[in-house]
């Protein structure tokens, strides 16, 4: 496995979450990715859990130093890296990033993002790609693996694939800004211009997907009225 210059990677057979895991890294662990074939307690968003039997890739990267008002750019960082290492590796695969920090194939899920943060300067961003099989029931949305899509991939690949993406767009996010990095999400988004459906802790909206702000908010059109909105599950088209 060849790793980005500066990174360092840890393998385990099976932990409990390996964002978790990264979370209790020693300080001076930046750019250091934790791998491991199971989980035993994979965390999602949201308070749910993520079934994480052994075949798919469940990485987390430790990173340190990031101030706070740039920390929500990371889940579009992780998001976009992961995409690009399914294209390189899975031609005309066709993913497509789902605001938050979902990836679909197909309308499918077929990866999550849970990014996390010690309470002080350490983001730990924690990756769950379907490589081999996906939860069939239980999910609020439908998933796919890139084996059911048809793409044999390893996960040792597709975690190269994705750290290269990632270290490459980091330099990117950190000497650049953030405007090629939304850019690049957008050129992926799913369902821009279609309807659009939040559920905020205590109410449903409804509206038309109308893009991102610059600090990568949604952006939703409400009877013509733009509307920010930070937090949330959003549901496209038909789903509710
Ligand atoms: C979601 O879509 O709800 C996010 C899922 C994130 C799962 C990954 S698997 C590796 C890392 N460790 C965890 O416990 N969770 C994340």
């Amino acid at each position: 496995m060849i790793l980005p210059q500066g990174w360092t990677l840890i393998k385990k057979d099976e932990t409990a979450s390996t964002n978790a895991d990264a979370k209790n890294l020693p300080s001076g662990s930046d750019r250091t990715a934790v791998v491991a074939d199971a989980q035993t307690g994979g965390r999602g968003r949201l308070g749910r859990p993520w079934v994480s039997p052994a075949g798919n890739l469940y990485v987390s990267i430790c990173l340190e130093k990031i101030p706070l008002a740039r920390a929500g750019m990371y889940s579009f960082l992780t998001a976009v890296s992961l995409a690009e290492a399914m294209e390189r590796l899975c031609p005309d695969i066709g993913v497509q990033c789902k605001w938050p920090n979902d990836l679909l194939v197909g309308g499918k899920k077929i990866s999550g993002i849970l990014l996390e943060t010690d309470g002080a300067d350490r983001l730990v961003a924690g990756v769950g790609v379907n490589i081999v099989s996906f939860p069939e029931t239980g999910m609020l949305y439908r998933a796919t693996s890139l084996r059911n899509e048809g793409y044999a991939v390893t996960r040792d690949q597709m975690l190269e694939s994705f750290l290269r993406s990632f270290a490459q767009r980091d330099t990117e996010l950190k000497s650049n800004g953030s405007a090629r990095l939304l850019d690049a999400w957008k050129e992926k988004a799913y369902g821009i211009g279609g309807p659009v459906t939040v559920n905020l802790p205590n109410r449903k909206m409804r509206g038309t997907f109308y893009g991102l702000d610059k600090d990568g908010c949604l952006l939703l059109n409400k009877d013509g009225e733009i509307v920010k909105i930070t937090a949330g599950d959003v549901f496209f088209g038909d789903q509710e």
